[in-house]
């Protein structure tokens, strides 16, 4: 039990009319939980209900994408990577209504509150022709005077139906890309025309839509903007001038409260801020614009968001005065029980998020279909209907050996010790992690070490035998007498199959980030790998001084980085001078060279003057035991789980591991 005193953190605050029963929020995040497209069902209210249940005061659940004003005939945009347009709205659909009632109730009967936000998000209307995503080239629409009107008229219909439902506040999304965003900044509104000028006649757009909704929902619903603490454009609006803006809009007394987060949606940074962010990085936002407020006479609240994933810093944030609300998004992704857990002084209990970004990657590029949404370390989101029908304690406690202390064998002797088998976990290395304790040496990586501390952690409480620097065989296990086995022992990375590849100088990234193997000062990188390890390894080669070139296999680095991370990633290796070639396959490494071939054809290239060769080349599932088990024959029930089955990401592992300690 933890002594930490939480005096503000589970304080009520009075917002307008609404009374929030705490300061900790889940601002709106569409991680689209419903499995029927339009209507809220079973699987989004258990989704958004599991975080009100958990302590959460205020569910912000997935944003109303209101109606645009498309000409007659032109066709609805909807893009992963353009944005969402529509000529229809959920709100206009009495079934979407009938279902969000119902949501909204079962919210309040947890005694949380629930917000609306009410967004046009789109690439396709715009008050100037300036693309809305600085990192695309989408061409927007110029509004005319009617399109104006018409969104005006849809923030108050859906405004109208939203506080018919019951819900408790509605929020403008005027950040990320939306139209809202687009009329405040001085990059995408360059009009000259009443809605165009300086910041003051920038927030008219704004104003105007909270008039309209005022005027037909009246002061008997709290009502508040959501903004960007700061654009990070080339030209755009930065923390003094978003200051004058909402000192502005809130002289109007239209607002009740403010929600902020900081960033956009290309990464650099985040308003989904990465593991490469530091927790609440933008807080003095928060401040600020928490002391401009409070120079008028009707309070107004500040929300404050950004990678904020423990109760202690919420506390710290609102009792020092940086907010009054917190948001924490991705923290009751990894753990939606962690407010309860906090009040409880549970804190060890509580899973913490990684900030690995998979959420919001998996919601706006997603790499599963059927699409459900996913986190790296829980393994419940998504599935929590599946967890509650199939989640049962064990009928007859078995004994269950599970090899390897990665994610799939942590998660597999977890939840298998949960329902009450006796769990026996060998590992061979030093530590509980794998892959995991590999990741977090890289530099903005450290958070996932975080997610070991949590294993080891649970694994210690539930009474999990940890036999750690245990290398486990075919004999070993079988000495258990084991009722069942769980193989996950993992991948190991690949080793290209061309001339020259044995030669000393050169080495696995792995090794490298573990300080297994040294290199000289200049690098070269061999990438055969899309996601986070290139990026990992080549930032921890080049913190030490080393010059680095990447040789990577595909159109750019991290092309499985979805657009909420990727500028970060990419900046990263600008920052740190590493360079990139793209498109080049190794075909034979020599003491003094490294020939490649074009990724597309022919075309050779050979490239000299590094000292040491670096291998980032994927990894190779390790299922040699499972095999030997599988043919022994004599454990009863044998399961191979995780990256030994097939090499994926941390979520696939997670998962695997813990659907198995549910089968047992
Ligand atoms: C540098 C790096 C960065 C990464 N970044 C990301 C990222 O950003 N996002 C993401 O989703 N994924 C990332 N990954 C991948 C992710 O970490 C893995 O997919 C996941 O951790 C695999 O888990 P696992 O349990 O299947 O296997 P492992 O983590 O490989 O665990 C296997 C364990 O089994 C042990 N073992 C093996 N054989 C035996 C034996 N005979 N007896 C006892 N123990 C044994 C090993 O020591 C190891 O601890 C990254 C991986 C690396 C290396
Ligand atoms: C999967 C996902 C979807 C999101 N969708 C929205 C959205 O629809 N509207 C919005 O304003 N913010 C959205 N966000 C941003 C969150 O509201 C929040 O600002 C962000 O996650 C940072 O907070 P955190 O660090 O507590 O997660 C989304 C975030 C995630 C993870």
């Amino acid at each position: 039990m933890s002594n930490v005193k939480f005096e503000h953190l589970f304080t009520p605050l009075q917002v307008g009319p609404m009374r929030v029963p705490n300061r900790i929020c889940e601002t709106t995040n569409t991680i689209n939980s419903s499995r029927a497209p339009g209507l809220i069902d079973e699987h989004f209210i258990a989704h958004h209900l599991a975080k009100a249940k958990g302590g959460t005061g205020w569910i912000g659940s997935e944003t109303w994408l209101l109606d645009l004003p498309f000409p007659p005939g032109a066709p609805d945009e909807i893009s992963l990577r353009g944005g969402y347009g529509s000529r229809y709205s959920v709100y206009q659909s009495p079934a979407f209504v009938e279902s969000w009632t119902k949501f909204v109730q079962a919210v309040h009967a947890e005694g949380a509150v629930v917000s609306v936000q009410l967004t046009h998000l789109t690439s396709l209307w715009s008050p100037s022709p300036v693309p809305v995503v600085g990192a695309q080239d989408y061409m927007p629409h110029v509004l005319g005077e009617e399109e104006i009107e018409f969104l005006f008229e849809s923030y108050a219909k859906a405004a109208e139906v939203a506080k018919a439902s019951g819900a408790d506040a509605i929020e403008i999304h005027c950040a990320h890309e939306t139209i809202g965003y687009s009329f405040l900044s001085p990059v995408t509104n360059r009009r000259t025309d009443r809605w165009g000028g300086g910041p003051l006649e920038r927030t008219r757009f704004v104003v105007a839509a909270l008039e309209r909704i005022r005027a037909r929902v009246g002061d008997s619903i709290a009502l508040g903007i959501r903004v960007n603490g700061g654009e990070s454009r080339e030209g755009g609006y930065d923390n003094m001038e978003l200051r004058e803006m909402l000192f502005h809009i809130a002289q109007t007394g239209l607002l009740d409260f403010v929600d902020m987060d900081t960033g956009h949606c290309w990464g650099a940074p985040s308003y989904v801020p990465s593991s490469y962010h530091p927790h609440a990085e933008f807080r003095e936002f928060g401040k600020a614009a928490r002391a401009d407020l409070s120079e008028l006479d009707k309070k107004v609240a500040v929300l404050f968001t950004g990678r904020i994933n423990d109760p202690v810093l919420a506390e710290e944030l609102v009792s020092k005065g940086y907010c009054d609300l917190v948001g924490m998004v991705r923290a009751g992704i990894a753990d939606p029980d962690f407010a309860n857990k906090a009040r409880e002084g549970r804190l060890g209990e509580i899973r913490r998020c990684i900030a690995c970004t998979r959420c919001i990657d998996e919601a706006s590029e997603p790499m599963t279909v059927p699409y459900t949404p996913t986190c790296s370390i829980n393994p419940v989101i998504g599935n929590e209907l599946r967890w509650e029908a199939e989640y049962k304690a064990a009928a007859k406690p078995k004994r269950v050996v599970v090899v390897g202390g990665g994610a799939a064998g942590c998660e597999a002797a977890r939840v298998a010790a949960m329902r009450g088998h006796k769990v026996t976990l060998l590992e061979q290395g030093k530590r509980l992690g794998g892959q995991m304790l590999i990741a977090s040496k890289a530099p903005g990586r450290d958070s996932f070490e975080d997610q070991v501390y949590f294993e080891e952690n649970a694994l210690q409480r539930l009474g999990v035998e940890v036999r750690l620097e245990t290398r486990a065989a075919l004999d070993t296990v079988k000495a258990l007498a084991p009722d069942a086995v769980v193989v996950a022992t993992g991948s190991l990375p690949v080793v290209p199959q061309v001339p020259g590849i044995d030669l000393p100088h050169v080495v696995q990234g792995w090794d490298v980030l573990m300080g297994k193997a040294q290199t000289g000062k200049r690098v070269a990188v061999v990438s055969q790998e899309d996601y986070y390890e290139t990026p990992c390894v080549a930032e921890y080669l080049a913190e030490r001084g080393k010059d680095v070139v990447i040789f990577h296999k595909s159109v750019h680095l991290a092309t499985e980085v979805a657009r909420y991370s990727i500028g970060m990633v990419l900046k990263r290796m600008e920052q740190c001078g590493v360079k990139v070639w793209p498109n080049r396959l190794l075909k034979s490494v020599s003491a003094d060279a490294l020939e490649f071939v074009s990724s597309w054809g022919e075309a050779g290239y050979r490239e000299s003057g590094f000292d040491s060769v670096v291998l980032v080349c994927g990894s190779l599932q390790q299922p040699a035991l499972y095999e030997q088990l599988k043919a022994d024959g004599s454990v009863p029930q044998l399961y191979l789980a995780g990256s030994a089955w097939v090499p994926r990401r941390l979520a696939e592992a997670t998962r695997h591991g813990a659907d198995i300690g549910l089968l047992i």
